[in-house]
């Protein structure tokens, strides 16, 4: 579903991501784990069409290079990024009618969709994005991603920052998006609940892959263990 060969990119004169190569099989969770500022946030930037790379990035046999951030949306590629960025100032409902706003006809069943994902979401439909605690906006974010139909959800680092009780809850409904359909690339510094929802997954170090496997193998990996669970 997802080809991205060689590929490249940056923030003006400083490279980031070298020779990249990962590839995605239509309803798999795959992750990508890496120390900070490894450039795994740089990825999904570059899939998404928000910065700019060279090499190939496939969808479905289509390059993305040549379409803009828009339009790699329409595709169906959605990008839920780091750090939550919901708007505060709008109702959970508006900020999730925010997210629908490319599929009308669809958004009232979406709506309802997140809300079975979410019941806390139901509850507080009304209440300002920014005044929800920390895990509520994470599920927000999500929610939101969700509302835009998406074939290929980039999630980065979804639990950061939360409760456990939280995280479980995030990795939950990671696994049941992707139950119905979603293929689903994952960031997470959360390496051990990561390799475990992953069928497969990437070790990227300063903006190379230097590993790659099942989920299973990854979290059985010498290098894996010592480097991101402590052991
Ligand atoms: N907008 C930017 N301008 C310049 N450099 C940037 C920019 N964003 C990221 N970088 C740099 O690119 C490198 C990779 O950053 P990136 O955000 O992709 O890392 P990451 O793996 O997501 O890290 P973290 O786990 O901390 O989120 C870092 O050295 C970072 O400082
Ligand atoms: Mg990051």
């Amino acid at each position: 579903m997802l080809d991205i060969q060689n590929l490249h990119a940056g923030y003006g004169e400083m490279p980031v991501l070298r020779a990249i190569t990962i590839a995605l099989v239509e309803g798999e969770i795959v992750s990508v784990v890496g120390s900070n500022g490894a450039g795994k946030s740089t990825l999904l930037k570059a899939i998404s069409g928000i910065i700019k790379s060279t090499g190939t990035i496939k969808f479905n046999q289509e390059s993305l290079h040549a379409l803009p951030a828009h339009t790699i949306v329409q595709r169906g590629i959605v990008h839920v990024p780091e750090g939550r960025k919901i708007f505060p100032d709008m109702t959970v409902v508006e900020n999730l009618m925010m997210g629908g706003y490319l599929h009308q006809k669809d958004r009232q069943l979406n709506l309802e969709k997140v809300f079975a994902l979410f019941p806390k979401l139901a509850e507080r439909r009304n209440q300002l994005g920014g005044t929800m605690s920390g895990g509520e906006q994470q599920m927000l974010a999500i929610g939101r991603g969700l509302m835009g139909n998406p074939k290929l959800l980039l999630l980065d680092e979804p639990s950061l920052g939360l409760s456990p009780l939280f995280t479980e809850v995030v990795f939950g409904a990671i696994r049941t998006i992707n139950s119905t359909g979603v293929t689903v690339l994952l960031v997470e510094q959360n390496v051990y609940q990561s390799l475990k929802i992953s069928h497969r997954g990437y070790v990227i170090e300063t903006g190379s892959i230097v590993l790659t496997g099942t989920g299973e193998e990854l979290l059985d990996n010498k290098e894996v263990k010592r480097a991101f669970l402590g052991m």
